[in-house]
């Protein structure tokens, strides 16, 4: 027997998708044969995915705007659907540590503490919301999968509301799991290990990014961006049919490991 995934005819909308991880998962779907929408606040950026998710024959659509911006963010899933005629996969991937990184609770400014929040859950609610009401009339059902942190494995000393944030999305996630259950969509969180994406990479010290390294268990290896993708593609597959309002990271045991060093090391 041979197991083949594959998304053929299926259309994926993957959020903050200019870079990094968010870039690597519409890759990835695209080379399962789906058809994907790509948002980035960047235009250039978007605009680079949605090519090469052409180069992977199939077709990419490059959608510019701001995924705390919710009449954007629903503009941008009807342009989706019109132009796809359907929605299948939403892949909500937005997030940042924030301009100010780790810091003190009490350093933490009110604004500083608002956008994290606005650039983490509340983008994602508002992508979850604005897919699910394209997929519900549809009748087809549908999957999401949410972009979370090892983070909300424990405290996320010096990036609270970050943590904070990403906790809101599991339990988003959870909750949302049932209450779209009965339209057939299947919502779920999957999370990175460190990842050196060019922002993340700029946040760690030499010696902060040593200690992390040296506690990832599997092979003491940082995670690529691809590594993510691969898990997102398993939770968008039929695979994953019965899994629905989980968790899951794809982190070598980085995040189970005792020696792996807090944020405040940045
Ligand atoms: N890299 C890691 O180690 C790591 C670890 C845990 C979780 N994560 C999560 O993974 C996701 C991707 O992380 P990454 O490292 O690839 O990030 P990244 O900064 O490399 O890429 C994020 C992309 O999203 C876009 N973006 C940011 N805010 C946006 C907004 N409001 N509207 C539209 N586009 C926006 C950016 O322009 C960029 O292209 C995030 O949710 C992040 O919190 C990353």
């Amino acid at each position: 027997m041979t197991i083949t995934i594959s998304l053929a005819g299926q259309t994926a909308l993957v959020t903050g998708a200019g870079a990094g991880i968010g870039r690597a998962i519409a890759v990835r779907l695209a080379q399962a044969g789906a058809n994907v929408a790509v948002t980035d606040i960047v235009a250039t950026a978007a605009h680079e995915t949605s090519e090469l998710v052409r180069a992977e024959g199939r077709e990419g659509l490059a959608l510019v705007g701001d995924m705390t911006d919710p009449r954007r963010v629903d503009d941008m899933v009807e342009e989706t659907v019109r132009h796809f005629g359907a929605l299948n996969i939403g892949v909500n991937n937005v997030g940042m540590l924030g301009k100010h990184g780790a810091a003190p609770y009490l350093d933490w400014s009110s604004q500083a503490m608002a956008d994290v929040v606005a650039g983490n859950l509340l983008a994602t609610m508002y992508s979850c919301q604005a897919e699910a009401a394209a997929m519900i009339p549809a009748g087809r059902g549908g999957v999401i999968v949410n972009v979370s942190s090892g983070e909300t494995t424990r405290p996320a000393v010096q990036l609270a509301p970050y943590g904070a944030a990403k906790a809101g999305i599991n339990h988003l996630t959870q909750t949302l799991a049932i209450e779209l259950a009965p339209h057939r969509i299947r919502v779920n969180a999957a999370a990175p290990g460190t990842t050196l994406t060019q922002k993340v990479a700029e946040a760690f010290s030499a010696e902060h990014r040593a200690a992390l390294q040296a506690s990832i268990p599997l092979d003491g290896e940082f995670s690529a961006p691809e590594d993510l993708a691969d898990l997102v593609l398993l939770l968008a597959s039929d695979l994953a049919a019965h899994t629905t309002g989980q968790f899951l990271l794809s982190d070598k045991g980085a995040f189970l490991s005792r020696s792996r060093p807090a944020p405040t090391t940045h």
